[in-house]
């Protein structure tokens, strides 16, 4: 039987699933992420692809010979915390059927599927991980050390997966493999909709970071501790995630969220003794994002300063704003029947090898627009287009090549 787009994801419509967030929860290298991981290893094996982890745990199943010179597409299967079907898993099943396509109208032709490991940075707190480490974007000390919510680390966790975490870090040799990169995605907003058609090109990703600020005050009783008495964080992180809406407001086309908020130690009838806030903050200048979360620094020692409590603010992640090769997008885009040209505020790990390889990146319509949330969505008909366009990608890519 031959496999659509639809096939394969209702292969994997069980694994990793959330009852009590809804949704899907599959952080890289948990039980639900490996699941995945062998799911596409076995589809890629049945196809004949030559598949190899490389010492970053990204997966590569190779058509035509391990080297030089590939034209590569892929995506990832981790997921944030009880988040939709889509994002990820679209494009690595998408590859999987594109690459089909391209066999059954043999195109020859050195290609490859690359999965990349930890995209959402939902478990160990860095996005685009296994990329960053590929490309040497993040120092593999720094990457080694990164802990989860229960204090393992991502040495540890990367050991577990089978992999070495001593020889995590820049790998050049099969970086240099790549010439040419194409990521298939779930659109995470409405543009194809207000267009009215199935597939787009990406134009740009909106600069975006991550900034953790723990507040520390003084841990006690919930009934024996007056008011008037009190050096409570949490009433310092409540006053700080009101001004982060109200500052970034001002801001045209500014993004910032907190979504995540762990008192320490978290009891009804306790006083928090520490906050931790995580900001993410997104902008299309990346000195407007700079000024904005500077401004957010100031309001969150203000609002500490209030509580007589302390802060520390961390910087966990930056990625300036990416434009995407116009040559190459608007070529897809003209072969695509002059498809649209999007921008996305979204972080992918396109994102990051941008900077080492050409890279584009097509999106496939979502009817709801919502993402990151169980109410992501694509229609079966418009996922098989999307795999069919990425086909034609490769297939003129590989022509050129
Ligand atoms: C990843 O999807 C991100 O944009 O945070
Ligand atoms: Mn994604
Ligand atoms: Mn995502």
């Amino acid at each position: 039987m031959t496999d659509t787009v639809a096939s394969l994801m209702a292969e994997i419509a069980d694994v990793g699933t959330d009852p009590s967030r809804g949704g899907y929860s599959r952080p890289v290298y948990s039980t639900a992420e490996l699941d995945l991981r062998s799911w596409f290893v076995e589809h890629a094996e049945r196809r004949g692809l030559d598949v190899q982890t490389d010492r970053n745990g990204i997966i590569w199943a190779w058509s035509g010979g391990v080297g030089e010179g590939a034209v590569v597409t892929g995506s990832h299967l981790d997921s944030v915390p009880g988040g939709g079907a889509y994002d990820g898993p679209l494009g690595v099943a998408s590859s999987l059927v594109a690459f089909d396509r391209l066999a059954e109208r043999g195109v020859p032709g050195r290609r490859a599927i690359a999965v990349f490991p930890e995209e959402e940075g939902s478990r160990f707190g860095l996005a685009c991980l296994g990329s960053r480490l590929l490309t040497g974007a993040i120092d593999p000390d720094r990457a080694r050390t990164l802990t989860d919510a229960d204090g393992t680390t991502f040495a540890e966790a990367t050991r577990r997966a089978g992999l070495d975490p001593a020889r995590l870090g820049p790998d050049l040799e099969t970086l240099a493999r790549i010439a040419t990169f194409v990521e298939l995605h779930v659109e995470q907003g409405l543009g194809l909709v207000d267009h009215d058609r199935p597939v787009a090109v990406a134009s740009s990703i909106l600069g975006h970071g991550r900034w953790r600020i723990g507040f520390t005050g003084e841990g006690n009783h919930a009934g024996t501790t007056l008011m008037s008495g009190r050096r409570d964080p949490m009433v310092a992180a409540a006053v700080l995630i009101s001004d982060v809406q109200r500052l970034t407001r001002r801001v045209p086309d500014a993004r910032a969220t907190v979504g995540r908020l762990v008192p320490t130690p978290g009891g009804t009838n306790v006083i928090a003794s520490h906050v931790d806030v995580w900001l993410d903050v997104r902008h299309p200048d990346d000195a407007v994002t700079r000024i904005l979360v500077a401004e957010i620094e100031a309001a969150a020692k203000a609002a500490a300063a209030e509580q007589d409590c302390t802060v520390v603010i961390t910087e966990e992640s930056f990625s300036a704003t990416v434009d995407f090769d116009p040559v190459l997008r608007d070529r897809l885009a003209d072969l695509l029947d002059d498809a649209p040209r999007l921008g996305t505020g979204a972080g992918h790990d396109a994102g990051i090898l941008k900077d080492h390889v050409s890279t584009a990146m097509l999106f496939v319509r979502n009817p709801t627009g919502v993402s990151h949330a169980p109410g992501e969505a694509v229609e079966d008909a418009d996922a098989e287009t999307g795999a069919e366009a990425l086909a034609d990608g490769l297939e003129a890519l590989l022509g050129a090549s």
